[in-house]
C-alpha cells in the first residue's frame, strides 16, 4: 500500500500519519503539505529522520506538486485545508482556494493516476447548526460560516468526480476534534495552555454552545476503517456522541490543569455562531464496525497532561506570528468582557 497524506503535518494529519507508522508497518507513507501557519514539520520530524515517510512541501493547488505527490500512491487522504473559523470570518479568500480549488486540483491529479481510493476529510459543520435531533449523512447541507461553505464546496467537487467520472471517492464528516498537536488557536488547546499560563479564558457569548468532542485517535482509528473497508461513493460521520457546552468544557479544563475559575472571561460572540452540532453514526457502525472507544473525561485529562508535558512545542507557536493573530483577535474583546456568572 503506497499513501499519500496532505496536510499530514497539521494537527489530525500528524495524529493519523503517526498511527499508519506504527500500526500499518509494511505501508509506503508520502505526506504532501504547504506549511501554513499551521502545519510544522517537526511534528513528524522522529519519522521523517527514519525513513518512515517521505515529506514534500508543496501546495495542493499546484497542478505540479499535487500530480508528482499522487503518482504512484494508491490512496490519498486529503487533510490539506484551512480549518479555522475565526479566519475564515476575516478572510474567507484563502479558504476557497485551498478547501475548494485545492481540492479540484488534487482530484484532478488523482483521476489521472487511476489510484484506488480518495478520501476527503470534511466536517460536520456542512449540515449547520442543529437545534435538535442529529445529522445523517443525506440531510441537506446548509453551511453557515465562509469555513464551512468551502469545505461543503470540497466535498461535492469530489463526489461530482465520483458521480461524473466514477473516481473512487469516499467522504468523512467529522465532528470537533482535540487531542495532541493541536494548534492552540482552537478551543481546547487555547483555554489548555492559557490555564497554564494564567491568561484569560475568552469563552464567546453565553458559553451554552454545544460540540460532540471527538478524541483525535477515535477519529484516526474511523479513518483508517474507512481507508481499508470503505466503498466508494459513501459518505460517512465521524462523531463521539459527546456533546458538551463550551462552558462544561471550560469547566473540565479548569479541574483538570487546577487554573482558577477567575480567568474566564465572557466575550463578544463569534459572528453567526453555529449553536449546536450533533452526528448519527449509525452508518459507519454497521458498515465498518467503527464506534468512539475514549470518553470525554479521558481524552481531556490526556490532552491536558501532553500539553503539560510539551510545553517547548506550544510555547514556541505562542511565542512567534501567533501573538499578532491572538491581540487582533482578543484584545478588544478580552478588555470589554465579563467575569462568568454561571456554575463551570
Ligand atoms: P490543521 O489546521 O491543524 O492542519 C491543516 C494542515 O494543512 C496544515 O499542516 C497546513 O500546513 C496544511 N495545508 C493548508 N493549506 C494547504 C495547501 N494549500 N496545500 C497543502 N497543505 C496545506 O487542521 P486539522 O484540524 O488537522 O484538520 C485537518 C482536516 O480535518 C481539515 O480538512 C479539516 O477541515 C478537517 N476537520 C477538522 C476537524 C477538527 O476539529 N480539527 C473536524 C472535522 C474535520
Ligand atoms: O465541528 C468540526 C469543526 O470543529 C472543524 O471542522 C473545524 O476545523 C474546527 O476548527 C472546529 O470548529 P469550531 O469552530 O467548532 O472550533 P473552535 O475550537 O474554534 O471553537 C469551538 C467552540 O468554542 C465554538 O463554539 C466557538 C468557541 N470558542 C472558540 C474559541 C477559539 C470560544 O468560546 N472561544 C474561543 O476563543
Amino acid at each position: 500500500m503506497r499513501i499519500l497524506v496532505t496536510g499530514g503535518a497539521g494537527f489530525i494529519g500528524s495524529n493519523f500519519v503517526r498511527m499508519l507508522a506504527s500500526e500499518r508497518p509494511g505501508w509506503s507513507i508520502r505526506v504532501l503539505d504547504k506549511l501554513t501557519y499551521a502545519g510544522r514539520r517537526d511534528n513528524l520530524a522522529d519519522l521523517e529522520s527514519s525513513g518512515r515517510l517521505e515529506f514534500r512541501v508543496g501546495d495542493i493547488c499546484d497542478p505540479a506538486a499535487s500530480g508528482s505527490a499522487v503518482d504512484g500512491c494508491d490512496v490519498v487522504v486529503n487533510f490539506a485545508a484551512e480549518t479555522h473559523v475565526d479566519r475564515s470570518i476575516d478572510d474567507p479568500a484563502a479558504f476557497v482556494r485551498t478547501d475548494v480549488e485545492g481540492v479540484r486540483t488534487l482530484l484532478e491529479a488523482f483521476r489521472a493516476s487511476g489510484g484506488r481510493l480518495f478520501l476527503q476529510i470534511s466536517t460536520d459543520e456542512v449540515y449547520g447548526s442543529v437545534e435538535t435531533g442529529r445529522s445523517s449523512e443525506d440531510d441537506p447541507l446548509a453551511p453557515r460560516s465562509p469555513y464551512s461553505a468551502s469545505k461543503a464546496g470540497g466535498e461535492l467537487l469530489a463526489m461530482s468526480f465520483f458521480h461524473t467520472w466514477g473516481v473512487p471517492v469516499v467522504v468523512t464528516r467529522a465532528s470537533n476534534n482535540y487531542g495532541p498537536y493541536q494548534y492552540p488557536e482552537k478551543l481546547v488547546p487555547l483555554f489548555v495552555t492559557n490555564c497554564f499560563e494564567g491568561l484569560p479564558l475568552p469563552l464567546y457569548g453565553d458559553g451554552l454552545n454545544r460540540r460532540d468532542w471527538l478524541y483525535v485517535e477515535d477519529h484516526c482509528r474511523a479513518l483508517l476503517a474507512v481507508v481499508e473497508r470503505a466503498t466508494p461513493g459513501r459518505i460517512y460521520n465521524i462523531g463521539a456522541g459527546e456533546e458538551h457546552t463550551n462552558l462544561e468544557v471550560t469547566g473540565t479544563i479548569l479541574e483538570l490543569t487546577g487554573a482558577d475559575r477567575s480567568l474566564v472571561r465572557m466575550i463578544d460572540d463569534r459572528p453567526g455562531h453555529d449553536r449546536r452540532y450533533a452526528l448519527d453514526i449509525s452508518r459507519i457502525s454497521f458498515d465498518l464496525g467503527w464506534s468512539p472507544s475514549i470518553r470525554f473525561e479521558e481524552g481531556m485529562a490526556r490532552t491536558v497532561e501532553w500539553y503539560r508535558s510539551n510545553r517547548a512545542w506550544w510555547e514556541e507557536i505562542k511565542s512567534g506570528r501567533f501573538r499578532e493573530y491572538y491581540m487582533a483577535m482578543y484584545a478588544d474583546r478580552l478588555a470589554a468582557g465579563k467575569s462568568v456568572e454561571a456554575d463551570l
